[in-house]
């Protein structure tokens, strides 16, 4: 018999778990920080009542809610010993350690299952949980679910996740908590296009500035399943877990299945609350990259599948003259790929395109004194290919031999083979010890509709793991056909994220501003493409392109060749304006504004110290009113001047169809309090244009 409560805190978030006894310890608050209270009599004010035609002794669900305790909603643990007569789940506290942030608690089921949960605080305040389960019968134990929930109170009315489709990913979309199960899943083998991302569960009319908000996000980059889960009763449980299908995970005697991190946060002030923990966690990781981020030139969108060796040193040429220090070649350098249909897995130069290697191309780069990246696809294989003719067993296959669905006309290297892991982890390596690559965009252009997701996403990260453990410099992009595959699995192993395959900013408004509210600004590729854009056909102006591209790793996608001696100033002058703001854009605390009518966007990046600020205002759509409403400027101090001044770059005051504010002519002096409270008015802008505001403390 236990007879614990567990108060576990960390910056201003407090966990109390009740471990009385033997069932499963359940959650009595989850929620701001509780300055040393007695625990008896916090148990004994929020001692249940007992509701009508319900369990004899009222009990709130555990943190693996189980029928056999009498939670009648989604089980945090299924499955079933093969050829044993059925029987339900039922766990008994066996052990419990624990910490000021951390415990370890272990349950069994009458020596058939052992379960061990650990939740534990990061300094950042986020509750990362972890589950593993071992099998202690004979009888093979087959799992279907494994999640640790946690609960929500009635107060928190509003369900926010997300949705999209290619080149529109982060697609919010809230609706009310209601009795049942709001579930989504990703069976996309990577988390895809329409990943649900954060799941973020809060007190009515939440937003970015204000409410109270409980979220959660899977750091894992293959199959998985969130769940909101509220019950007649009263009930509301968040739950995170990988998503198994039936018979995917089989454990003997002795065998073990770990379930990924759940990453768990609350907040009091709203979603930039959220973004705090969030990003000063992913900041903390090892794999967070140290140096400032280089200003990067993409071939793609400039020459697609065109390549040649001579027009290529000319585009580097053109990316260093503006100021590009990191230049990636994309697809279409290997042997054969002169279109999307062939020749992935072989990962050899293409002696045409290429007579001499790489060794001319990469050594102009350096020379030019920018890095070089290179484009790889390492998880597929095209059928058109020499790997696929010479090993046709290493395409993946389901266990019938079934070829699955053809994607993009390709399909699926099978990285569980140890033959084609060796092979293709060896032909990656021989390009990083023969060429100067300091990056790898590492591409996933297709689902895998068969196969084991879970097996192939923990091949993937052996692959990376190994080839980073090689060359420990390496720096990865994590791309899958754009936003695909973002996720806190694979931000602890890679260096950035390709957002969205657009570089429409009209449509990056959106997709970096939500993205963002997980993901830190360094992280986040954003590239400047051109005028028309690829990917919509809409045109834009290079201040919108630039103002937009600013908020994250910053980019160029443009064959800037073809760009007039004009646009290449203004880029140059953008791009030393990137390098001096970089520090603050990469380190600082991102606030973003609720928008009033969703035709203009707001957001900044303060400096840790208060002492230097950087807002953007974008107008995405037509404004709703002739004179718009004062903007307000979030996370400065209020009792310090600070003054405010346009960047060059950003939209020039000729293209206002309206009269601008006096004060915007010039710059103005207002204090913190000022700022966060009044505001400063703004001038009428065209839809797709925007304004960036440097803000110094005087
Ligand atoms: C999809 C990526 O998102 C693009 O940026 C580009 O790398 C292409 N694949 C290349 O095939």
């Amino acid at each position: 018999m236990f007879s614990s409560f567990i108060h576990l805190r960390a910056a201003g978030t407090s966990l109390v778990l009740d471990a009385r006894g033997t069932v499963v310890p359940s959650v009595l608050h989850w929620g701001a920080e509780l300055a040393d209270p007695d625990l008896d009599a916090l148990a004994a004010s929020l001692d249940l009542p007992l509701g009508p035609s319900s369990i004899d002794t009222p009990r709130r669900p555990g943190i693996i809610p189980l029928l056999a305790d009498g939670y009648s909603g989604q089980p945090g643990l299924e499955g079933f010993h093969l050829g044993s007569p059925f029987r339900r789940p039922s766990l008994r506290l066996v052990s419990l350690d624990y910490t000021d942030a951390a415990v370890t608690i272990v349950l069994e089921d009458e020596g058939r299952l052992r379960l061990e949960v650990s939740l534990s605080f990061t300094p950042a305040g986020i509750l990362c949980s972890r589950a593993s389960i071992t099998n202690l019968s004979t009888a093979p134990f087959a799992l279907s679910t494994l999640a640790v929930a946690l609960p929500v109170p009635q107060r928190a009315t509003d369900v926010l996740d997300f949705a999209g489709e290619w080149s529109h990913e982060r697609t919010p979309q809230r609706r009310p908590v209601a009795v049942g199960t709001w579930l989504r899943e990703s069976r996309h083998g990577r988390p895809g296009h329409d990943d649900s991302f954060l799941t973020a569960v809060g007190s009515t009319h939440f937003g970015f500035e204000a409410g109270e908000v409980w979220a959660g996000h899977l750091a894992w980059s293959g199959d998985k399943r969130s769940t909101v889960d509220a019950t007649a009763t009263g009930h509301v449980l968040v739950a995170l877990g990988e998503l198994l299908p039936p018979g995917e995970i089989v454990l003997n005697e002795g065998e073990n299945y770990s379930s990924p991190a759940a990453l768990f946060a609350h907040s009091s002030s709203g979603l930039n609350g959220l973004t705090d923990r969030f990003h000063s966690y992913f900041r903390s990781l090892e794999a967070h990259p140290e140096t400032p981020r280089p200003l990067t030139l993409n071939t793609w969108e400039a020459v697609y599948f065109d390549h040649d060796e001579a027009g290529l040193i000319e585009l580097a040429r053109a990316a260093a003259s503006v100021g590009v220090e990191r230049f990636v070649l994309d697809d279409g350098w290997m042997t054969g790929r002169t279109d999307a249909k062939r020749a992935l897995g072989d990962w050899t130069v293409d002696a045409t395109s290429y007579p001499r290697g790489l060794q001319p191309l990469s050594e102009a780069v350096v020379a030019l004194g920018m890095q070089f990246g290179l484009w790889v696809e390492p998880e597929m294989i095209s059928l058109d290919s020499p790997v696929a003719r010479e090993h046709p067993e290493w395409v993946l296959r389901d266990a019938n031999s079934q070829l699955p669905l053809s994607w993009r006309d390709q399909h699926v290297m099978d990285l569980s083979n140890p033959h084609a892991f060796s092979f293709v982890r060896d032909s990656i390596n021989a390009l990083l010890t023969t060429y100067p690559i300091t990056y790898l965009k590492w591409d996933m252009n297709r689902d895998l509709l068969g196969g084991s997701a879970h097996r192939h996403t923990l091949a993937l990260y052996r692959l990376i793991d190994e080839l980073r453990a090689a060359h420990p410099a390496l720096e990865i992009e994590s791309c899958a056909s754009g936003g695909g595959r973002v996720d806190g699995g694979i931000l602890e192993r890679t260096q950035r994220v390709w957002a969205s395959d657009t570089n429409d900013p009209r449509e990056r408004q959106s997709i970096q501003r939500y993205s963002s509210i997980l993901v830190p600004l360094e992280y986040l590729g954003a590239h400047v493409g051109e005028a028309k854009a690829h990917t919509t056909g809409r045109t834009s102006s290079l201040s919108y392109r630039l103002a937009t591209a600013l908020f994250g790793h910053a980019g160029i996608e443009w064959d800037l060749r073809r760009s007039t001696p004009t646009d290449r100033e203004t880029i140059a002058e953008w791009a030393s304006e990137y390098k001096r703001l970089r520090p603050l854009l990469h380190e600082g605390r991102l606030m973003q504004s609720d928008s009033i009518d969703g035709t203009r966007l707001q957001h900044g990046v303060v400096a840790t110290d208060q002492s230097w600020a950087i807002f953007a205002v974008a107008q995405v759509d037509t404004p709703r009113r002739a004179i718009p409403d004062a903007v307000t400027f979030l996370g400065l101090d209020p009792h310090r001047n600070y003054r405010v001044a346009p960047l060059g770059f950003s939209t020039a005051a000729d293209t206002y169809p309206g009269t601008a504010p006096k004060w915007l002519a010039d710059s103005i002096i207002a204090t913190g309090a000022i700022l966060a409270s009044t505001g400063l008015t703004m001038p009428l802008l065209h839809p797709d244009e925007a304004i960036v505001f440097e803000v110094v403390a005087l």
